[in-house]
């Protein structure tokens, strides 16, 4: 039943809308850590990984369109600009150099994606909290998604998933 109260909460979703545009920073630089390391690879296991880091790009990219778009269905307003996207996203990038592992880009990369997760979690609470049950179900697909591609790359790794 919706309530005045209910109606009240939804109309603004303010918490949804901050946690949908930190998700448009956070995946546009996720994409771009993935890029780099889709560049960057250099050792054994570079023919099948190389090709990977394109699926997981595909994916982010997916994620960030779903959700950037939903934010507009909202009523709101999506970063846009590569400064908008360095400056909010809390996902951390160096300047690339040839001198890492295969596993020390990998570890980036799973620390990136269980960020998003945890980001993800923020999303579910914050639609859960503003009655928003369609942006609710992306922000869930989306945490499985990400979650599975963990299980993934800490496989490549050896370790099971810490999440
Ligand atoms: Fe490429």
């Amino acid at each position: 039943m919706i309530t005045v109260e209910n109606k009240e909460r939804k109309m603004s979703r303010e918490k949804t809308k901050a946690v949908l545009n930190q998700s448009v920073a956070d995946l546009s630089k996720a994409s771009a850590l993935v890029h780099q390391v889709h560049w960057y690879l250099r050792g054994p296991g570079f023919m099948k990984l190389h090709p990977k880091m394109d699926e997981l790009m595909a994916d982010l990219n997916n994620h960030l369109d779903a959700l950037s778009e939903r934010l507009i269905t909202i009523g709101g307003s999506p970063v846009s600009t590569l400064k908008e996207f360095d400056e909010l996203s809390k996902i951390e990038m160096d300047v690339a150099t040839w001198d890492k592992t295969i596993e020390e880009r990998f570890n980036e990369v799973v620390k990136a994606y269980k960020y998003l997760s945890e980001l993800f979690e923020e999303g579910i609470e914050a639609t859960d909290a503003e009655g928003d049950a369609v942006t609710n179900d992306m922000f869930t697909s989306a945490k499985g998604s990400i979650e599975k591609t963990v299980w993934m790359l800490e496989s490549e790794l050896g370790v099971a998933p810490g999440l």
